[in-house]
């Protein structure tokens, strides 16, 4: 299984447009050493060719661009964009489809949550059924495994978990199964297994037993501390009222990879502000003592 790591960073990038912290203004100013940073989004493929979007950043165009297997060229239009799966309806995750327009229809994996959220809040599947046939839903059931057509030999297996809906969603503080998946995808020719969650708020035993099983962990990086925003000065929620367990401290995403030997461990959806982003950073030291990496746009993993 080829795995392609499109885009590294959290809602808003890194540097943020917006954003002054010591990060985003140390990345502009050059003190800081660091490398920019695109919205979450991987691809994974069986063959190279046909290619499996996981989730779709407002910085598609940007991360088609940077990764050539993406854009085949086998016809006057073409794209190796066979398919696009949806972890949840957050923006930073989905309005990358609007992007995609000029190639519908597309075929769009996600969970009932998730299709009415982009149904009614942010009514992405509506809008783009203008164009060309939009989006062609695939419903994701919360039991059991999948396979797209385009790439038989990845078998899917979505892991319902507590993170949090958008901002914009009914169910923002009143989570509902499917509002938030895992997935185990494994390819059944190798035997490799990745477990990829770039938004995961609580890790239980149940969870703690299928990541043991993977061969490589892709998981929420988004903050080092719960309470980083406000250290900051940037905002004023923490990790855990947005679904992301932060990575420091008693229970938080570095205790429960720790309990986890045998993998291959990668951080992705990294936020602006994570001291992580700075090379030279003593939690970057931390991470490089514990085998734990930071995922970077352009990043390809083979298992
Ligand atoms: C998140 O991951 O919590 C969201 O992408 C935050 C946001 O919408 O900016
Ligand atoms: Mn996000
Ligand atoms: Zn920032």
């Amino acid at each position: 299984m080829y795995i392609q790591i499109l885009g590294s960073a959290a809602g808003g990038g890194f540097p943020q447009w917006n954003c002054n912290c010591a990060n985003c203004s140390g990345f502009r100013d050059g003190s800081l050493r660091a490398h920019a940073r695109t919205q979450s989004s991987i691809a994974l493929s069986d063959d190279g060719v046909n290619w499996v979007l996981c989730n779709a950043s407002p910085d598609i165009r940007a991360q088609l661009q940077g990764f050539a297997p993406m854009q085949p060229g086998r016809a006057l239009r073409d794209t190796g964009i066979q398919a696009i799966v949806l972890l949840d309806s957050q923006i930073d995750h989905t309005t990358g489809l609007l992007s995609l327009r000029e190639g519908c229809p597309h075929q769009v994996w996600c969970t009932d949550m998730v299709h009415q959220d982009l149904s009614t809040g942010f009514p992405l599947f509506n809008m783009l059924s203008h164009w060309n046939g939009g989006l062609d839903w695939q419903r994701i059931e919360l039991e059991g495994s999948f396979v797209i057509p385009a790439c038989p030999h990845l078998r899917f297996t979505p892991l319902p978990l507590r993170s949090a809906a958008p901002p914009y969603s009914p169910h923002r503080f009143d989570p509902h199964p499917g509002d938030n998946l895992g997935l185990i995808v494994e390819d059944t020719r190798t035997g490799g297994t990745l477990f990829y969650a770039p938004g995961l708020g609580q890790v239980d035993d149940a969870l703690l037993e299928r990541m043991a099983g993977a061969d490589c962990l892709l998981v929420d990086g988004t903050l080092w501390d719960d309470d980083e925003m406000q250290r900051r000065g940037v905002g004023t929620r923490t990790g855990r009222e947005m679904g992301h367990l932060a990575q420091s401290g008693p229970g938080g995403m570095l205790e429960v990879l720790e309990g986890l030997p045998r993998q291959r461990k990668v951080l992705i959806h990294i936020n602006n502000t994570n001291p992580i982003l700075d090379e030279d950073s003593p939690q970057r030291v931390e991470l490089a003592k514990r085998g734990v990496e930071v995922a970077f746009d352009g990043m390809s993993i083979e298992l």
